[in-house]
C-alpha cells in the first residue's frame, strides 16, 4: 500500500498544505501549521473480501423515529432552537467571551433539571466552586444539576457510562477539552475536532442532547476549524455588545428548523432575563429627533424589532484618509452605499469620517436596512433630522434604485401598532401599508430629494 502522503493543517482555520510552511497560505497566521495524519487510506479499488456490514435502508416516510423536542423552559431559548432540544443532538454555541454563554447554559441546566430530568455540566474553564458561585447567585443552588469541573474527554465519557443518562450534557468549552487518543495541546484544531467527534457520538448513541460551548476568535468565527461547525446540527450565536444590556440568541444552522426566530435577553443582576417583547428594546426613546438617526422595522423570525441606525460624518480638514466605523452592520455593506451615495446622487463622502453604529448592540444583516442606512447618513451629512416618527424600509441596488423587501407589509404595520406614523419605502408597497402615510421611492435620489430639500 502506498504510504499515506503528509499534510499540515493550520492550527488557526484548519487549512491544508502539502508542505511545511512558516505562513499559513489560507488564513496567513504564523506558526499555526502542524503534521496531520490521515486516519486511514483506502485502497483505490473495493475489495469485497475486505468485510463491512450491511447498510440498512429505510423508507423517508418510516413513522415514529422522530424524536420528540424537550423544552428548556427558558422560552427565548427555547424559540431560538425552533421549540426545544432534540435529544440525540448536538449544539454548538459560540459568542464573544463573557457574552453571558456560560450564565444561559446553567440558567437553561437549572430549569431542565428542576423539571426532573438529568442534566450533566462539564465545566473545563472554571472550578466548580466558580460555577457554584455563580449558580448561588442567580438563586439557582437547589437545582438538581450534575456539575464536573473535567477537561478528559475520556473520563468525561467513561463516568457517563457509570451513571444514569442524563437528558441534557453541556460542555464548556469544547475549546478546553483533550483526548489522550489525540496529539496535541487542547484547543488545536485536531483537538477539537477529536473530542467533538467523541462527545457528538456519545449524544447520539445515547439520545442525549448536547451542548459544545465555543469560543469566538477576533474575526467573529468560532475558533477551531469550521468542520467543528460541520458536525453538529445547530449552530448558535449568542451576540450582543458587553457594554450594553441586551443579548441575543441567533441559531446560524439548525438541522430541526428554521433559522430565523431569534432569543432576546437582558443581563440583569440575577442573570439573564428572558424579553417577550423586544419591539421597542432597540430604539434610544428620545423625543426630539436627530440628524443622522433613522427607524429600520427589522423582523425576526414572526416578531417585528424597531431598530434605530445612527450615523455621524466628520468633514475633515486636511487630507489624511478619513475613517470609515462600523457597528452592527457589515462594513463592505456602508462601502457599497456610500459608493453609490456618491456616483448616484452627486454626494461627497470622500473627505468625511463615516462613522456608523446600530443602537443597543443589535446586529443588522437584513439588506431591507439599506434605506434606513443611507437615510440616516443622508441626514447627518445634511445635518437635518429625518421627519419624525418615520421608518425607512428597501433595499438598495447597485443602480441606486430602491428594491422591495420581504414582509414589507407587516413591517409597516407593526410600526404604525407602535405609533410611526410615516412610513419610507419601495415604490410599489404602499398598499399594504395600511393606517401608516407610506411614501415609495424609486431611486436613492428621491430619498436625498426628501431629506435635503
Ligand atoms: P459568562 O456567562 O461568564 O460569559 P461567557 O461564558 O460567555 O464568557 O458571563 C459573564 C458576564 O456576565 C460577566 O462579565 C458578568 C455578567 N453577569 C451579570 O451581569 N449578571 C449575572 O448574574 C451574571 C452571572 C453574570
Ligand atoms: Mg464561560
Amino acid at each position: 500500500m502506498a504510504k499515506p502522503k503528509k499534510r499540515y493543517v493550520c492550527q488557526a482555520c484548519g487549512g491544508v498544505s502539502h508542505r511545511w510552511q512558516g505562513q499559513c497560505g489560507d488564513c496567513a497566521e504564523w506558526n499555526t501549521l502542524a503534521e496531520d495524519v490521515p486516519a486511514t487510506v483506502f485502497s483505490q479499488k473495493h475489495d469485497l473480501s475486505s468485510g463491512g456490514r450491511a447498510v440498512e435502508f429505510v423508507d423517508l416516510d418510516k413513522p415514529g423515529e422522530i424524536p420528540v423536542r424537550q423544552k428548556t423552559g427558558l422560552a427565548e431559548f427555547d424559540r431560538a432552537l425552533g421549540g426545544g432540544l432534540v435529544p440525540g443532538s448536538a449544539i454548538l454555541m459560540g459568542g464573544d467571551p463573557g457574552i453571558g454563554k456560560s450564565t444561559l447554559l446553567l440558567q437553561a441546566a437549572a430549569r431542565v433539571a428542576r423539571e426532573g430530568r438529568g442534566v450533566v455540566y462539564v465545566s473545563g474553564e472554571e472550578a466548580a466552586g466558580q460555577v457554584r458561585m455563580r449558580a448561588a447567585r442567580l438563586g439557582l443552588s437547589d437545582a438538581p444539576v450534575k456539575l464536573a469541573a473535567a477537561t478528559g474527554v475520556r473520563d468525561i465519557l467513561t463516568t457517563l457510562h457509570t451513571m444514569p443518562q442524563p437528558s441534557l450534557l453541556i460542555i464548556d468549552s469544547i475549546q478546553t477539552m483533550h483526548s489522550d487518543k489525540i496529539e496535541g495541546a487542547p484547543g488545536t484544531v485536531s483537538q477539537v475536532r477529536g473530542c467533538a467527534f467523541e462527545l457528538i457520538r456519545y449524544a447520539k448513541e445515547n439520545g442525549v442532547a448536547l451542548v459544545l460551548v465555543g469560543h469566538v476568535t477576533k474575526d467573529g468565527t468560532i475558533a477551531g476549524p469550521r468542520v467543528l461547525e460541520h458536525m453538529v446540527d445547530v449552530v448558535m450565536s449568542f451576540e450582543g455588545e458587553r457594554s450594553h444590556q441586551y443579548r441575543i440568541l441567533r441559531a446560524l444552522k439548525n438541522r430541526f428548523g428554521a433559522v430565523d426566530e431569534i432569543g432576546v435577553f437582558a443581563m440583569a443582576g440575577e442573570g439573564l432575563e428572558e424579553v417577550e417583547n423586544p419591539s421597542m428594546l432597540f430604539l434610544s426613546g428620545r423625543e426630539q429627533p436627530l440628524a443622522g438617526s433613522a427607524v429600520f422595522p427589522a423582523i425576526e423570525g414572526t416578531r417585528p424589532v424597531l431598530v434605530e441606525i445612527q450615523a455621524l460624518i466628520v468633514r475633515l480638514q486636511s487630507g489624511a484618509t478619513p475613517r470609515r466605523a462600523v457597528v452592527g452592520w457589515d462594513s463592505g455593506r456602508l462601502a457599497m452605499l456610500l459608493a453609490v451615495l456618491e456616483s448616484r446622487c452627486g454626494l461627497n463622502f470622500s473627505s468625511a469620517e463615516v462613522y456608523l453604529n446600530i443602537a443597543g448592540g443589535y446586529r443588522l444583516s437584513d439588506p431591507a436596512a439599506d434605506l434606513a442606512v443611507a437615510a440616516a447618513l443622508v441626514s447627518a451629512l445634511a445635518d437635518k433630522p429625518l421627519p419624525e416618527r418615520s421608518v425607512w424600509l428597501g433595499e438598495v441596488s447597485l443602480a441606486g434604485e430602491i428594491r422591495p423587501v420581504a414582509h414589507a407589509g407587516l413591517r409597516l404595520r407593526e410600526a404604525a401598532k407602535l405609533g410611526f406614523g410615516k412610513g419610507f419605502g419601495p415604490r410599489d408597497e404602499g398598499k399594504h401599508s395600511g393606517s401608516i402615510d407610506y411614501a415609495g421611492l424609486a431611486q436613492l435620489m428621491n430619498l436625498v430629494d426628501r431629506v435635503v430639500s
